[in-house]
């Protein structure tokens, strides 16, 4: 009897529990609140319709005040689970190979070819991404690369004259680093070539913004410029079998001793045609940004030119930047820093949920999309005041942290897949600064605004009109580097 009254009033008991229980699990296991849009298509064009126009910031504004930092939409046809939480964004960086893979859209993994270090996955992604930073670490760049970074940038300016698409010109030059620095070329008719065909490649790659386009005809083009490329490595490969190596990328790869050996020319090609494409839209479009931002700044510019100045002043006109004037540098790596902060050339990272993830309260189903977006936690009032001005200053503590909190400033990535290429961009962009205005005034040519779908570019190109402080600077400087280029004796393939 006594038995029964307790089951009579316990078990309606439990069963309250039992439910409690239950809710409460669901309410914990839940997915991020937020907005799936229309069928199929979801929020795609909502997304491409804000990044198009000069102030893309609504899309998440919207969503965050609604559904908070982490929300769920659904873009380029998945269910995605967007992320504008720092921490949920160091979260996921640091999860990388754990509880997330990356996740390219195949129009741009067909077009990277699988061999590309973006694409790699697990131990051989390990292996290949610390041979990529140690042949691009700080060391190597003082002690063999910054001489050509200096002559390189040096050569390009020397031609300019009148009327310049800015964009144009730091193309040139992101190509022409990126050439010497994995497989030792001079610009010569042979790599001008090469860039016309890759022209083509990047332009079709960044032109495809919704996964169902074909992509024939950009792979077709991708040939040429694979085929161009094998022919380097076969002859390197000879010269290195000769004992003959060259202290590059494509030597490290070919070379035991380097970290690399053991691959076949086409997994070399992929990986060499990764690096050309992750190096060059970003790092150019960063040193147009920051001119962009430094002309609509006269305060910055003019701070920024006078700590150039004082370099150059202690130097030759013509003699190369060294590693402590890189040093040196503190303001010019404040306007660095800043360009990268306003400019989110990576806007985030696209990863997929390899497990059921538990993310700040919520549950993301494995096999899920998600993306952890840079550019709303950088453009932020919460993190950097006045996020949506351009205040180089904030970076000596002035208006905003001088050393924002792991997830917060976040431009090259993190984890396992931090941008190898982060210290190259840095200086590359620096010694660039440093030649541009102390060798030239200049003012733009038209109105120009900064877009940001498909990538983030300016409309124009940022058409200037630039005038050279001396003369005298300019032929000097040609008949230097016409003598060096005599010592360096360029090899034309004429493969193209
Ligand atoms: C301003 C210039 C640059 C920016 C803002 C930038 C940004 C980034 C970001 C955010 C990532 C992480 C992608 C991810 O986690 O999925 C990344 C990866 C990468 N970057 Fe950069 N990058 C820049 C310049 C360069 C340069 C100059 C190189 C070549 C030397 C380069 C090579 C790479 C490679 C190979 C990866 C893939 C790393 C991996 O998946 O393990 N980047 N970059
Ligand atoms: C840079 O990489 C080289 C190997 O390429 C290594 O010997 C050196 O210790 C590294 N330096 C730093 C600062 O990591
Ligand atoms: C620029 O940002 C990096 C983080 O990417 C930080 O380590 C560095 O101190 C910053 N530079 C300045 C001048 O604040």
């Amino acid at each position: 009897m006594e038995l029964f009254v307790t089951f009579c009033f316990a078990f309606p008991l439990v069963l309250l529990l039992l439910h409690l229980v239950h809710t409460a699990r669901r309410r914990k296991l839940r997915l991020p609140p937020g907005n799936y849009g229309l069928p199929f298509i979801g929020e795609t064009l909502q997304l491409i319709s804000a990044y198009k126009t000069e102030n893309p910031e609504p899309f998440m504004d919207e969503r965050v005040g609604r559904f908070g930092p982490i929300f769920t939409t659904h873009v380029f046809g998945e269910a995605t689970v967007f992320s504008a939480d720092p921490e949920a964004n160091r979260f996921i960086l640091q999860n990388e190979g754990k509880l997330f893979e990356s996740s390219y859209p195949s129009s741009i993994s067909n077009l990277l070819g699988k061999h590309s270090l973006l694409l790699m996955k697990g131990s051989l992604h390990k292996r290949m991404h610390s041979l990529t930073m140690s042949f691009a670490n700080s060391s190597i760049i003082k002690d063999h690369l910054l001489v050509d970074i200096d002559r390189l940038i040096r050569l390009n300016l020397d031609s300019w004259t009148g009327h310049v698409f800015l964009m144009d010109e730091a193309k040139k030059i992101t190509f022409a680093l990126t050439m010497k620095q994995l497989m030792s070329y001079d610009p010569c008719d042979w790599t001008e070539s090469l860039r016309k065909e890759y022209l083509l490649v990047i332009e079709g790659f960044f032109t495809i913004p919704l996964p169902f386009f074909s992509t024939t005809y950009n792979t077709a083009i991708k040939g040429k410029v694979v085929e161009a490329l094998r022919l380097v490595v076969r002859k390197r490969r000879e010269e290195s079998e000769r004992g003959d190596r060259k202290n590059d990328m494509l030597g490290a790869l070919l070379d035991e001793e380097g970290g690399g050996g053991g691959f076949s020319d086409e997994e070399i090609v992929d990986f060499l045609v990764a690096l050309l494409v992750a190096g060059y839209e970003t790092t150019s479009t960063i040193m147009t940004l920051a001119v962009k931002f430094l002309t609509e700044n006269p305060l910055a510019l003019g701070q920024l030119k006078e700590e150039q100045e004082r370099i150059r002043a202690k130097k030759g006109e013509l003699e190369a930047l060294t590693w402590s004037d890189y040093k040196s540098m503190p303001f010019t790596q404040c306007v660095v820093n800043e360009s990268l902060r306003v400019g989110n050339i990576i806007g985030g990272i696209f990863r997929r949920t390899t497990a059921d993830v538990h993310l700040r309260g919520y549950v993301i189903p494995k096999g899920w999309k998600v993306f952890a977006s840079f550019r709303a936690v950088h453009m932020n009032d919460d993190h950097f005041k006045d996020a949506r001005t351009f205040n180089p200053w904030r970076w000596q503590g002035d208006g905003g942290v001088a050393c924002p909190p792991p997830g917060v400033f976040t431009p090259f990535g993190g984890g396992q897949r931090l941008c190898p290429g982060y210290e190259i961009a840095r200086v590359s962009i620096s010694v660039f600064l440093h030649h541009l205005v102390t060798q030239f005034s200049w003012t733009p040519a038209e109105e120009d605004k900064l877009l940001f779908f498909p990538t983030t570019r300016t409309q124009k190109k940022y058409p200037i009109y630039v005038e050279k402080y001396s003369e005298m600077r300019h032929v000097k400087s040609k008949e230097r580097i016409v003598k060096e280029e005599e010592e360096d004796g360029s090899k034309n393939f004429g493969v193209l």
